[in-house]
C-alpha cells in the first residue's frame, strides 16, 4: 500500500511566472500523435467496420469515430503495431478482400485477423484525417526484402514492380509516407534481441528502405523501454548515423506481473501514486536525452516517445488479451501532466504517440457493436490542448504545494504549460491535481499584451468519474469563468481536480 502525505500545510495558493518573450521553441504538433494497433477492437469495431456494416460508415470507416478524430487534428498515426507489427506480413493485407489470408493474432488473445484492414485502408484513413502515417515495419519475423518492397509499394511512382502491383489494387498515385519504424520493442516482443545485434540489423534494414521519387523516409530505430539506458547507449553508439529518430516506450503502469489495478476503482493513494509514476517520465526522458546528447550534441537524432499512457487491468467481462480499459479523470490528469512535461523537451523530443486511439489502453474513444461511441476524459484533454500544437513554448516557473507520494516521488499540486500561437494568442493550461483544495493561482507573464481572458475547464464530481455508453457526458469540457486579468496579472481559481485552458488575447 502506498501512502500519500501532504508535506506542507493546507496552503491553497500558487504562483506562476514567465516571460512571453522567452518563447522560442516550437511544440511540434507530433507531440499529439496517436497509435492504432491490430489489437482487440482498436481497428476492427473501433476505426473500421467495413462497407457492409449496419453501423453508419464512410467507405468502411465508422463515421462517428472519423468525425470525432477530425476534431482532434491528429498529426500522426502509428500502425499496425506494437507487437503486432513484428508478425504482420503486409502482402496479406492487399488485393481483393476475399483473397486475403487470415492469421492468428498471437500477441493479443489469439484472435483471428482477416486482414481486411491493410495498407490501402490505413493510408487512405490518414489522408481522410490529414495526418502523417507512421508505418511500423516487421523486423522480428520479416525480412529485409519484405520491408523494402512495402516501402516501394507505398511510395514509388515509377514503373516499378511494387508500384504496378499497387496500381493493380486500385491506387494509381503513390502515398506520401514519412515515418518508418524499423521494428518495435526489438528487445522484447519484436524479436528478443540484444542491443548490439539489433543495432547491426537496424543498419542493414535502413540501407534497403529507399527514398522513391520525392518521398523522403524518416527512419526510426526501435528504442528502449523505460529505464533501459544501455539500449539507448548502444543504439546511439552503433547506428545513429542511419536514423532520424530513436523511439522510447514509457507506460504509467504498476508493473508487468500480476494486477495493474482497476481503471475505475481506486483509492486516493492509488490516484496520487499514478500521477507520481506518470511524472517520472521527465526523469526518464532526461536520462535518455543525456545519452543522446553525449553521442549527438547537435541534436540531429530525435527522440520519439511512440508509446505512452496508462495501463490498467482489462475491464471485467471483456476478452482477455484485448486490453480494453475505461478512462477516468485520473487518466485525464496523466495526459495533461505528460503534455506539460513533453512541451519542455521538444528540442530533442519531437513526437509522442499515446497508446492507443480507440478501445485499447488509454484511448480517446470507446465504441461498441451497437453503434455507440464515447469520448473519454483523455480525448477531452487532447481537445483542450490542441491550441499548443505548433505553438511556441513559454517556459514557466511554478511555485506551489507539493506532496510526497508512494515510492517517494514528489508531486506538485499544480502542473502547467504555456505557449504563444502564430497569431500571438497566449494559452495557459493548468492542472490542479489536488482532490480537495481549490487553488488560487497568481500568474505573471512579462510582456503579455493581452486584454481579455477566456477559458475552458474539464472536471467532474469524483476523480473516478468516467463516460459510459449509458452516460456519455459525465466528464465534458465546459466554459470556465474563474480567471481575471488585471494590469497583466492573471488571478485564477482552479477548482480541485480540474484541468483548465485559458486563452489570452
Ligand atoms: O500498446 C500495447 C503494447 O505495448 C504494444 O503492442 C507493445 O509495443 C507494448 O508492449
Amino acid at each position: 500500500m502506498v501512502l500519500a502525505s501532504l508535506s506542507l500545510s493546507a496552503q491553497k495558493s500558487a504562483t506562476i511566472k514567465g516571460n512571453v518573450n522567452d518563447a522560442n521553441q516550437i511544440i511540434p504538433k507530433e507531440i499529439y500523435g496517436q497509435f492504432a494497433e491490430h489489437l482487440g477492437t482498436c481497428i476492427y469495431g473501433g476505426l473500421w467496420v467495413g462497407e457492409n456494416s449496419g453501423i453508419p460508415n464512410t467507405n468502411g470507416y465508422r463515421t462517428d469515430v472519423l468525425n470525432a478524430l477530425k476534431d482532434l487534428k491528429i498529426p500522426v498515426l502509428r500502425w499496425p503495431g506494437g507487437c503486432f507489427a513484428d508478425e504482420y506480413h503486409w502482402m496479406d493485407g492487399i488485393g481483393p478482400k476475399e483473397n486475403r489470408p487470415k492469421m492468428v493474432n498471437n500477441n493479443w488473445g489469439g484472435t483471428i485477423e482477416d486482414n481486411s484492414f491493410g495498407t490501402h485502408e490505413f493510408l487512405n484513413l490518414c489522408e481522410i484525417l490529414e495526418c502523417e502515417p507512421y508505418i511500423s515495419g516487421n523486423v522480428g519475423s520479416g525480412t529485409v526484402e519484405e520491408l523494402a518492397k512495402w516501402v516501394e509499394y507505398m511510395t514509388s511512382d515509377g514503373d516499378s514492380p511494387m508500384a504496378n502491383l499497387r496500381r493493380k489494387n486500385g491506387r494509381d498515385k503513390a502515398w506520401k509516407v514519412k515515418y518508418l519504424g524499423v521494428g518495435n520493442e526489438s528487445w522484447g516482443c519484436g524479436g528478443d534481441m540484444r542491443p548490439e545485434y539489433y543495432a547491426d540489423l537496424y543498419r542493414r534494414y535502413a540501407i534497403y528502405c529507399r527514398n522513391y521519387d520525392d518521398n523522403r523516409l524518416y527512419k526510426i530505430a526501435s528504442g528502449a523501454s523505460d529505464y533501459d539506458y544501455n539500449w539507448t547507449e548502444i543504439l546511439m553508439d552503433r547506428a545513429q548515423n542511419h536514423m532520424q529518430g530513436l523511439s522510447l516506450h514509457y507506460y504509467t503502469v504498476k508493473g508487468w506481473d500480476g494486477s495493474k489495478g482497476s481503471a475505475t476503482q481506486f483509492n486516493t493513494d492509488d490516484y496520487y501514486w499514478t500521477l507520481g509514476k506518470c511524472r517520472e517520465v521527465e526523469d526518464v526522458l532526461k536520462k535518455h536525452m543525456a545519452i543522446m546528447d553525449k553521442h549527438d550534441p547537435q541534436k540531429r537524432v530525435n527522440l520519439l516517445l511512440d508509446e505512452w499512457g496508462t495501463w490498467w487491468d482489462e475491464e471485467p467481462g471483456t476478452i482477455s488479451g484485448h486490453l480494453y480499459q475505461q478512462n477516468t479523470m485520473r487518466d485525464a490528469f496523466v495526459a495533461s501532466l505528460s503534455f506539460d512535461i513533453f512541451h519542455k523537451y521538444t528540442e530533442r523530443l519531437t513526437m509522442a504517440n499515446i497508446a492507443q486511439i480507440a478501445n485499447v489502453l488509454q484511448s480517446m474513444i470507446l465504441t461498441n457493436d451497437k453503434g455507440q461511441m464515447v469520448l473519454t476524459p483523455t480525448y477531452h484533454v487532447f481537445k483542450l490542448y490542441i491550441v499548443h500544437q505548433d505553438a511556441t513554448h513559454i517556459p514557466l516557473d511554478i511555485q506551489c504545494d507539493e506532496m510526497t507520494v508512494g515510492d517517494n516521488r514528489t508531486l506538485p499540486m499544480i502542473s502547467a504549460t504555456a505557449s504563444k500561437d502564430k497569431n500571438g494568442v497566449v494559452h495557459i493550461s493548468l492542472s490542479n491535481v489536488d482532490l480537495t483544495n481549490d487553488q488560487d493561482i497568481t500568474i505573471n507573464l512579462s510582456d503579455l499584451k493581452a486584454k481579455n481572458v477566456t477559458g475552458e475547464i474539464l472536471t467532474s464530481g469524483n476523480i473516478d468519474d468516467y463516460n459510459s455508453f449509458e452516460n456519455p457526458n459525465v466528464v465534458n469540457i465546459k466554459e470556465f469563468k474563474g480567471a481575471k486579468l488585471n494590469k497583466g496579472t492573471l488571478q485564477v481559481k482552479v477548482p480541485a481536480k480540474s484541468i483548465v485552458t485559458l486563452s489570452l488575447h
